[in-house]
Protein backbone atom coordinates (compact mmCIF):
# COMPACT_ATOMS: atom_id res chain seq x y z
CA UNK A 1 0.00 0.00 0.00
CA UNK A 2 1.05 3.36 -0.84
CA UNK A 3 2.62 5.71 2.19
CA UNK A 4 -0.04 7.46 3.89
CA UNK A 5 -1.23 11.29 3.38
CA UNK A 6 -3.14 13.28 6.02
CA UNK A 7 -5.54 15.62 4.12
CA UNK A 8 -7.23 18.03 6.13
CA UNK A 9 -10.41 19.55 5.24
CA UNK A 10 -11.29 23.13 6.22
CA UNK A 11 -14.73 24.46 4.41
CA UNK A 12 -18.24 23.35 6.04
CA UNK A 13 -19.36 21.63 2.74
CA UNK A 14 -16.62 19.33 2.48
CA UNK A 15 -16.70 18.74 5.71
CA UNK A 16 -20.25 17.91 5.58
CA UNK A 17 -19.30 15.39 2.84
CA UNK A 18 -16.49 14.29 4.89
CA UNK A 19 -18.43 13.00 7.64
CA UNK A 20 -21.42 11.13 5.61
CA UNK A 21 -18.73 9.25 3.94
CA UNK A 22 -19.37 5.05 4.88
CA UNK A 23 -15.56 4.64 3.86
CA UNK A 24 -14.31 6.69 6.28
CA UNK A 25 -13.53 4.90 9.79
CA UNK A 26 -12.82 6.70 13.22
CA UNK A 27 -9.07 7.81 14.08
CA UNK A 28 -9.51 10.25 17.15
CA UNK A 29 -9.06 7.35 19.60
CA UNK A 30 -6.49 5.28 18.13
CA UNK A 31 -3.94 4.98 21.25
CA UNK A 32 -7.01 5.34 23.40
CA UNK A 33 -7.73 1.81 23.20
CA UNK A 34 -7.69 0.71 27.07
CA UNK A 35 -10.85 2.90 27.61
CA UNK A 36 -11.98 3.16 23.89
CA UNK A 37 -12.08 -0.61 22.27
CA UNK A 38 -15.18 -1.55 21.20
CA UNK A 39 -16.66 1.47 22.06
CA UNK A 40 -19.54 2.96 20.31
CA UNK A 41 -17.56 6.25 18.89
CA UNK A 42 -14.97 3.19 17.34
CA UNK A 43 -17.00 0.62 15.58
CA UNK A 44 -17.75 0.70 12.38
CA UNK A 45 -20.51 -0.72 10.01
CA UNK A 46 -22.38 -2.88 10.85
CA UNK A 47 -21.19 -3.42 14.06
CA UNK A 48 -21.58 0.15 14.91
CA UNK A 49 -25.17 -0.01 13.37
CA UNK A 50 -26.40 -2.75 15.85
CA UNK A 51 -24.88 -0.58 18.41
CA UNK A 52 -25.94 2.35 17.87
CA UNK A 53 -30.03 1.58 16.91
CA UNK A 54 -29.94 -0.35 20.44
CA UNK A 55 -28.83 2.46 22.54
CA UNK A 56 -30.90 5.40 20.67
CA UNK A 57 -33.81 3.67 22.42
CA UNK A 58 -32.69 5.54 25.28
CA UNK A 59 -32.30 8.60 23.63
CA UNK A 60 -35.46 9.39 22.55
CA UNK A 61 -37.43 12.58 22.95
CA UNK A 62 -39.51 10.99 26.16
CA UNK A 63 -36.33 10.23 27.83
CA UNK A 64 -34.73 13.68 27.48
CA UNK A 65 -37.65 15.62 28.55
CA UNK A 66 -37.89 12.96 32.19
CA UNK A 67 -34.46 13.69 32.09
CA UNK A 68 -34.29 17.36 32.07
CA UNK A 69 -37.80 17.55 33.88
CA UNK A 70 -37.51 15.35 36.57
CA UNK A 71 -34.49 13.57 37.37
CA UNK A 72 -31.54 16.59 36.52
CA UNK A 73 -32.98 19.58 38.13
CA UNK A 74 -32.35 18.15 41.86
CA UNK A 75 -29.05 16.82 41.15
CA UNK A 76 -28.27 20.83 39.69
CA UNK A 77 -29.72 22.72 43.14
CA UNK A 78 -27.79 20.18 45.20
CA UNK A 79 -24.85 20.15 43.81
CA UNK A 80 -25.16 24.27 43.98
CA UNK A 81 -26.62 24.30 47.23
CA UNK A 82 -23.69 24.80 49.20
CA UNK A 83 -21.82 26.76 46.55
CA UNK A 84 -24.49 29.37 46.87
CA UNK A 85 -24.72 29.35 50.88
CA UNK A 86 -20.85 30.15 51.07
CA UNK A 87 -21.51 32.95 48.67
CA UNK A 88 -18.51 31.57 46.14
CA UNK A 89 -17.45 28.65 43.75
CA UNK A 90 -14.70 27.69 41.58
CA UNK A 91 -16.92 27.13 38.34
CA UNK A 92 -14.28 24.27 37.02
CA UNK A 93 -14.56 22.42 39.92
CA UNK A 94 -18.01 23.02 40.06
CA UNK A 95 -18.80 22.20 36.59
CA UNK A 96 -16.98 18.54 36.29
CA UNK A 97 -18.70 17.70 39.50
CA UNK A 98 -22.41 18.34 38.15
CA UNK A 99 -21.70 17.28 35.15
CA UNK A 100 -20.16 14.22 36.34
CA UNK A 101 -23.16 13.73 38.56
CA UNK A 102 -25.52 13.62 35.52
CA UNK A 103 -23.26 12.17 33.67
CA UNK A 104 -23.53 9.12 35.86
CA UNK A 105 -27.22 9.09 36.06
CA UNK A 106 -27.27 8.71 32.15
CA UNK A 107 -24.68 5.77 31.98
CA UNK A 108 -25.89 4.07 35.08
CA UNK A 109 -23.27 4.46 37.73
CA UNK A 110 -24.68 3.93 40.90
CA UNK A 111 -23.24 5.76 43.80
CA UNK A 112 -24.98 4.04 46.99
CA UNK A 113 -22.83 6.03 49.37
CA UNK A 114 -23.76 9.27 48.92
CA UNK A 115 -20.96 11.14 50.29
CA UNK A 116 -18.65 13.61 49.10
CA UNK A 117 -15.69 11.06 49.44
CA UNK A 118 -17.52 8.65 46.97
CA UNK A 119 -17.99 11.68 44.77
CA UNK A 120 -14.50 12.35 44.80
CA UNK A 121 -13.72 9.15 43.93
CA UNK A 122 -15.73 8.19 40.77
CA UNK A 123 -14.40 12.02 39.74
CA UNK A 124 -10.34 10.78 40.16
CA UNK A 125 -11.39 7.74 38.09
CA UNK A 126 -12.91 10.02 35.36
CA UNK A 127 -10.19 12.08 34.82
CA UNK A 128 -8.08 9.44 34.72
CA UNK A 129 -10.36 7.54 31.89
CA UNK A 130 -10.08 10.88 30.36
CA UNK A 131 -6.48 10.81 29.64
CA UNK A 132 -6.96 7.06 28.71
CA UNK A 133 -8.81 7.40 25.95
CA UNK A 134 -6.49 10.70 24.54
CA UNK A 135 -3.41 8.96 24.88
CA UNK A 136 -1.85 9.29 21.29
CA UNK A 137 -1.92 13.44 23.35
CA UNK A 138 0.01 11.95 26.30
CA UNK A 139 3.37 14.00 26.69
CA UNK A 140 4.44 11.42 29.82
CA UNK A 141 5.12 7.85 29.99
CA UNK A 142 2.51 6.28 27.37
CA UNK A 143 3.17 2.60 28.79
CA UNK A 144 2.92 3.54 32.37
CA UNK A 145 -0.42 5.65 32.03
CA UNK A 146 -2.12 2.83 29.93
CA UNK A 147 -1.25 0.06 33.13
CA UNK A 148 -2.55 3.03 35.71
CA UNK A 149 -5.78 3.33 33.48
CA UNK A 150 -6.23 -0.29 33.12
CA UNK A 151 -5.30 -0.68 37.00
CA UNK A 152 -8.19 2.18 37.20
CA UNK A 153 -10.60 0.15 35.11
CA UNK A 154 -10.70 -2.87 37.14
CA UNK A 155 -10.73 -0.85 40.64
CA UNK A 156 -13.85 1.12 39.16
CA UNK A 157 -15.30 -2.34 38.04
CA UNK A 158 -14.92 -3.70 41.37
CA UNK A 159 -15.96 -0.34 43.27
CA UNK A 160 -19.07 0.75 41.00
CA UNK A 161 -19.68 -0.86 38.37
CA UNK A 162 -20.67 -4.27 39.51
CA UNK A 163 -22.76 -3.09 42.55
CA UNK A 164 -24.37 -1.03 39.50
CA UNK A 165 -24.69 -4.33 37.47
CA UNK A 166 -26.24 -6.34 40.23
CA UNK A 167 -28.89 -3.48 41.19
CA UNK A 168 -30.08 -3.35 37.65
CA UNK A 169 -30.28 -7.37 36.94
CA UNK A 170 -32.25 -7.67 39.81
CA UNK A 171 -34.47 -4.77 38.35
CA UNK A 172 -34.29 -6.69 35.07
CA UNK A 173 -35.65 -9.64 36.69
CA UNK A 174 -38.11 -8.52 38.55
CA UNK A 175 -39.92 -6.91 35.74
CA UNK A 176 -39.49 -9.86 33.33
CA UNK A 177 -41.23 -12.03 36.63
CA UNK A 178 -43.90 -8.54 36.53
CA UNK A 179 -42.90 -7.65 40.01
CA UNK A 180 -42.25 -4.31 38.59
CA UNK A 181 -43.28 -2.16 35.57
CA UNK A 182 -40.73 -1.64 32.71
CA UNK A 183 -41.07 2.14 33.72
CA UNK A 184 -39.47 0.93 36.87
CA UNK A 185 -36.63 -0.24 35.16
CA UNK A 186 -33.24 2.53 35.55
CA UNK A 187 -33.26 4.81 32.52
CA UNK A 188 -29.70 4.66 31.78
CA UNK A 189 -27.10 2.81 29.01
CA UNK A 190 -26.07 0.24 31.86
CA UNK A 191 -29.73 -1.10 31.60
CA UNK A 192 -29.79 -0.90 28.16
CA UNK A 193 -26.72 -3.04 27.77
CA UNK A 194 -27.80 -5.76 29.85
CA UNK A 195 -31.20 -6.11 29.01
CA UNK A 196 -29.69 -6.90 25.21
CA UNK A 197 -26.14 -8.49 26.08
CA UNK A 198 -26.69 -11.74 24.82
CA UNK A 199 -28.26 -10.41 21.75
CA UNK A 200 -25.68 -8.51 20.70
CA UNK A 201 -22.66 -10.65 22.30
CA UNK A 202 -21.65 -8.23 24.65
CA UNK A 203 -18.53 -9.52 27.10
CA UNK A 204 -18.53 -7.85 30.23
CA UNK A 205 -15.40 -5.65 29.79
CA UNK A 206 -17.07 -4.10 26.40
CA UNK A 207 -19.65 -3.32 29.21
CA UNK A 208 -17.34 -1.98 31.62
CA UNK A 209 -15.88 0.05 28.65
CA UNK A 210 -18.91 1.02 26.79
CA UNK A 211 -20.21 2.52 30.45
CA UNK A 212 -16.94 4.10 30.96
CA UNK A 213 -16.90 6.05 27.52
CA UNK A 214 -21.08 7.45 28.47
CA UNK A 215 -19.65 8.86 32.20
CA UNK A 216 -16.75 10.45 30.24
CA UNK A 217 -18.77 11.94 26.80
CA UNK A 218 -21.18 12.96 28.94
CA UNK A 219 -19.05 14.98 31.63
CA UNK A 220 -16.21 16.64 29.77
CA UNK A 221 -17.94 17.88 27.39
CA UNK A 222 -20.63 19.19 29.05
CA UNK A 223 -18.67 20.50 31.85
CA UNK A 224 -16.57 22.55 29.27
CA UNK A 225 -19.23 23.71 27.32
CA UNK A 226 -20.91 25.09 30.90
CA UNK A 227 -17.69 26.78 32.05
CA UNK A 228 -17.52 28.35 28.35
CA UNK A 229 -20.86 29.32 28.10
CA UNK A 230 -20.94 31.17 31.35
CA UNK A 231 -17.86 32.99 30.30
CA UNK A 232 -19.03 34.35 26.93
CA UNK A 233 -22.49 35.33 28.87
CA UNK A 234 -20.89 37.31 31.37
CA UNK A 235 -19.02 39.07 28.56
CA UNK A 236 -22.36 39.44 27.03
CA UNK A 237 -23.21 41.08 29.59
CA UNK A 238 -20.47 43.50 30.27
CA UNK A 239 -21.00 44.71 26.63
CA UNK A 240 -24.86 44.87 26.54
CA UNK A 241 -25.49 45.83 29.71
CA UNK A 242 -29.10 46.71 28.94
CA UNK A 243 -29.89 42.65 28.04
CA UNK A 244 -28.57 41.59 31.27
CA UNK A 245 -31.69 41.37 33.73
CA UNK A 246 -34.03 39.89 31.53
CA UNK A 247 -31.68 37.83 29.80
CA UNK A 248 -30.35 36.32 33.20
CA UNK A 249 -34.05 34.58 32.71
CA UNK A 250 -34.35 33.85 29.51
CA UNK A 251 -33.41 30.12 29.03
CA UNK A 252 -34.21 30.52 25.09
CA UNK A 253 -31.76 33.01 24.92
CA UNK A 254 -29.07 31.27 27.25
CA UNK A 255 -29.65 28.00 24.90
CA UNK A 256 -28.50 30.03 21.65
CA UNK A 257 -25.19 31.16 24.02
CA UNK A 258 -24.84 27.56 24.59
CA UNK A 259 -24.67 26.68 20.88
CA UNK A 260 -22.95 29.86 19.70
CA UNK A 261 -19.70 28.50 22.23
CA UNK A 262 -19.83 25.49 21.24
CA UNK A 263 -19.88 26.52 17.23
CA UNK A 264 -16.86 28.24 18.51
CA UNK A 265 -15.36 26.22 20.81
CA UNK A 266 -15.55 22.58 19.56
CA UNK A 267 -15.26 20.01 22.16
CA UNK A 268 -12.52 18.43 19.94
CA UNK A 269 -10.65 20.90 17.67
CA UNK A 270 -10.75 18.16 14.81
CA UNK A 271 -12.83 14.95 13.97
CA UNK A 272 -10.03 12.34 12.32
CA UNK A 273 -10.90 9.22 10.18
CA UNK A 274 -9.06 6.74 8.08
CA UNK A 275 -9.54 6.05 4.26
CA UNK A 276 -10.89 1.94 3.91
CA UNK A 277 -11.03 2.66 0.19
CA UNK A 278 -10.29 5.33 -2.29
CA UNK A 279 -12.55 7.95 -2.60
CA UNK A 280 -13.05 11.34 -4.56
CA UNK A 281 -14.78 14.79 -2.84
CA UNK A 282 -17.45 16.70 -5.67
CA UNK A 283 -14.72 19.43 -5.08
CA UNK A 284 -12.19 17.05 -6.39
CA UNK A 285 -9.91 16.32 -3.63
CA UNK A 286 -8.88 12.26 -3.84
CA UNK A 287 -8.41 10.34 -0.50
CA UNK A 288 -6.98 7.22 -1.01
CA UNK A 289 -7.39 4.06 0.71
CA UNK A 290 -4.92 4.36 3.97
CA UNK A 291 -5.11 8.37 3.86
CA UNK A 292 -5.54 10.21 7.17
CA UNK A 293 -8.71 13.01 7.14
CA UNK A 294 -8.71 15.90 9.72
CA UNK A 295 -11.41 18.05 9.58
CA UNK A 296 -10.79 21.35 10.62
CA UNK A 297 -13.71 22.29 13.24
CA UNK A 298 -12.82 25.43 14.01
CA UNK A 299 -12.34 26.70 10.30
CA UNK A 300 -15.48 24.74 9.01
CA UNK A 301 -17.50 26.38 11.81
CA UNK A 302 -16.15 29.53 11.12
CA UNK A 303 -17.03 30.03 7.46
CA UNK A 304 -18.19 33.29 6.87
CA UNK A 305 -20.05 32.14 3.55
CA UNK A 306 -22.21 30.09 5.73
CA UNK A 307 -22.03 31.85 9.48
CA UNK A 308 -22.16 35.49 8.43
CA UNK A 309 -20.19 38.50 9.08
CA UNK A 310 -17.81 37.90 11.68
CA UNK A 311 -18.10 34.30 12.27
CA UNK A 312 -15.59 34.39 14.68
CA UNK A 313 -17.20 36.50 17.25
CA UNK A 314 -19.77 35.72 19.98
CA UNK A 315 -22.98 36.69 18.33
CA UNK A 316 -25.99 34.46 20.02
CA UNK A 317 -28.40 36.64 17.90
CA UNK A 318 -26.28 35.73 15.03
CA UNK A 319 -29.13 34.95 11.78
CA UNK A 320 -28.38 31.75 9.53
CA UNK A 321 -29.35 30.42 6.49
CA UNK A 322 -31.98 27.82 6.33
CA UNK A 323 -30.75 24.56 7.28
CA UNK A 324 -27.40 25.80 9.20
CA UNK A 325 -27.29 24.46 12.50
CA UNK A 326 -26.16 27.27 15.30
CA UNK A 327 -23.46 25.19 16.60
CA UNK A 328 -22.18 24.26 13.00
CA UNK A 329 -20.49 21.02 12.71
CA UNK A 330 -19.47 20.85 16.70
CA UNK A 331 -21.60 17.33 17.22
CA UNK A 332 -20.66 16.10 14.24
CA UNK A 333 -22.82 14.26 11.64
CA UNK A 334 -23.27 11.28 9.80
CA UNK A 335 -22.66 7.82 11.85
CA UNK A 336 -21.29 9.28 14.63
CA UNK A 337 -23.18 11.94 15.11
CA UNK A 338 -23.68 12.86 18.98
CA UNK A 339 -26.43 10.69 20.63
CA UNK A 340 -26.20 13.15 23.62
CA UNK A 341 -26.58 16.21 21.49
CA UNK A 342 -30.38 17.06 22.16
CA UNK A 343 -29.43 15.83 26.07
CA UNK A 344 -26.97 18.22 26.24
CA UNK A 345 -28.22 21.02 24.33
CA UNK A 346 -31.52 20.84 23.69
CA UNK A 347 -33.66 21.03 20.40
CA UNK A 348 -32.74 23.53 18.02
CA UNK A 349 -35.39 26.53 18.39
CA UNK A 350 -36.03 27.21 14.95
CA UNK A 351 -38.23 30.16 15.32
CA UNK A 352 -38.19 30.69 19.39
CA UNK A 353 -39.11 28.50 22.20
CA UNK A 354 -42.73 29.62 23.08
CA UNK A 355 -43.37 26.04 22.80
CA UNK A 356 -44.27 24.19 26.19
CA UNK A 357 -42.57 21.41 24.90
CA UNK A 358 -39.46 22.38 23.97
CA UNK A 359 -36.42 21.26 25.76
CA UNK A 360 -33.53 23.25 26.61
CA UNK A 361 -30.77 21.13 27.14
CA UNK A 362 -28.62 20.32 30.25
CA UNK A 363 -25.94 22.57 30.07
CA UNK A 364 -28.60 25.68 29.38
CA UNK A 365 -30.03 24.73 32.05
CA UNK A 366 -27.34 24.20 34.31
CA UNK A 367 -26.03 27.63 33.14
CA UNK A 368 -29.64 29.30 33.80
CA UNK A 369 -28.82 27.79 37.48
CA UNK A 370 -25.69 29.72 38.05
CA UNK A 371 -27.62 32.83 36.62
CA UNK A 372 -30.49 32.66 38.74
CA UNK A 373 -28.34 32.65 41.55
CA UNK A 374 -26.83 35.62 40.91
CA UNK A 375 -23.61 34.45 39.48
CA UNK A 376 -21.12 36.55 38.55
CA UNK A 377 -17.41 36.96 38.09
CA UNK A 378 -15.52 37.75 40.95
CA UNK A 379 -13.46 40.78 40.32
CA UNK A 380 -11.25 40.32 43.01
CA UNK A 381 -9.90 36.89 41.55
CA UNK A 382 -9.79 36.85 37.68
CA UNK A 383 -10.35 33.91 35.80
CA UNK A 384 -7.54 32.06 34.31
CA UNK A 385 -6.82 29.78 31.38
CA UNK A 386 -5.50 26.31 32.45
CA UNK A 387 -1.33 27.08 31.22
CA UNK A 388 -0.69 22.84 30.52
CA UNK A 389 -2.83 22.63 27.37
CA UNK A 390 -3.58 24.14 24.51
CA UNK A 391 -7.12 23.61 23.67
CA UNK A 392 -8.32 27.08 25.82
CA UNK A 393 -9.84 25.27 28.87
CA UNK A 394 -10.40 27.48 31.94
CA UNK A 395 -7.68 26.62 34.90
CA UNK A 396 -10.09 28.44 37.51
CA UNK A 397 -13.15 30.65 37.25
CA UNK A 398 -14.14 32.24 40.44
CA UNK A 399 -17.51 33.40 40.61
CA UNK A 400 -19.42 34.93 43.34
CA UNK A 401 -23.10 34.91 43.98
CA UNK A 402 -25.38 37.38 44.83
CA UNK A 403 -23.68 41.38 44.86
C1 LIG B 1 -21.56 19.88 24.74
C2 LIG B 1 -21.66 18.59 24.78
C3 LIG B 1 -21.19 17.62 23.73
C4 LIG B 1 -20.43 17.81 22.60
C5 LIG B 1 -19.84 19.11 22.06
C6 LIG B 1 -20.30 16.51 21.96
C7 LIG B 1 -19.62 16.28 20.77
C8 LIG B 1 -19.60 15.06 20.09
C9 LIG B 1 -19.01 14.85 18.77
C10 LIG B 1 -18.29 15.90 17.94
C11 LIG B 1 -19.19 13.54 18.44
C12 LIG B 1 -18.79 12.87 17.13
C13 LIG B 1 -17.38 12.37 17.15
C14 LIG B 1 -16.90 11.94 15.77
O1 LIG B 1 -17.60 12.11 14.76
O2 LIG B 1 -15.78 11.43 15.69
C15 LIG B 1 -19.87 12.91 19.56
C16 LIG B 1 -20.21 11.58 19.62
C17 LIG B 1 -20.78 11.00 20.73
N1 LIG B 1 -21.24 11.63 21.86
FE1 LIG B 1 -21.21 13.61 22.23
N2 LIG B 1 -20.95 15.57 22.72
C18 LIG B 1 -21.52 16.21 23.80
C19 LIG B 1 -22.30 15.64 24.80
C20 LIG B 1 -22.56 14.30 24.90
C21 LIG B 1 -23.35 13.69 25.96
C22 LIG B 1 -24.05 14.44 27.09
C23 LIG B 1 -23.31 12.34 25.73
C24 LIG B 1 -23.93 11.23 26.53
C25 LIG B 1 -25.11 11.16 26.90
C26 LIG B 1 -22.55 12.11 24.52
C27 LIG B 1 -22.32 10.88 23.95
C28 LIG B 1 -21.73 10.67 22.71
C29 LIG B 1 -21.59 9.36 22.11
C30 LIG B 1 -22.01 8.05 22.72
C31 LIG B 1 -21.00 9.55 20.85
C32 LIG B 1 -20.64 8.50 19.82
C33 LIG B 1 -21.77 8.30 18.84
C34 LIG B 1 -21.47 7.25 17.78
O3 LIG B 1 -20.32 6.95 17.52
O4 LIG B 1 -22.44 6.72 17.21
N3 LIG B 1 -22.11 13.32 24.05
N4 LIG B 1 -20.13 13.87 20.55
Amino acid sequence: MSESNLITITTYEDAREVFRQKDLRQALYDDGDVVMADVLVNLHGDEHRARRRLENRLFRRDTHAWYERELFPPVVAATLAPYIAQGHAELVTLSHQMMMNLAALTAGVDRPLGTPEETFDLYSYLMLFIEGATLAHFAGDKTAKRSEVAAALRAFDAEFLQPSVERRRLAIQQCESGQIDETDLPRDVLTVLLRNQDKLELPSDVVLRETCFYLLAGAHTSATAFVRTLHNVFQHFATHPEVEAEARDDVGFLQRCTHETIRLQPSSPVALRWALADIELSNGVRIRQGDKVEIDLNAANREPSVFGENPELFNPNRELPPGVWRWGLSFGLGMHACIGQDLAAGMDALGGVDDADHLYGLVPVAVHAVLRADGRPDPTNPAQLDANNTRNYWGIYPVGFGR
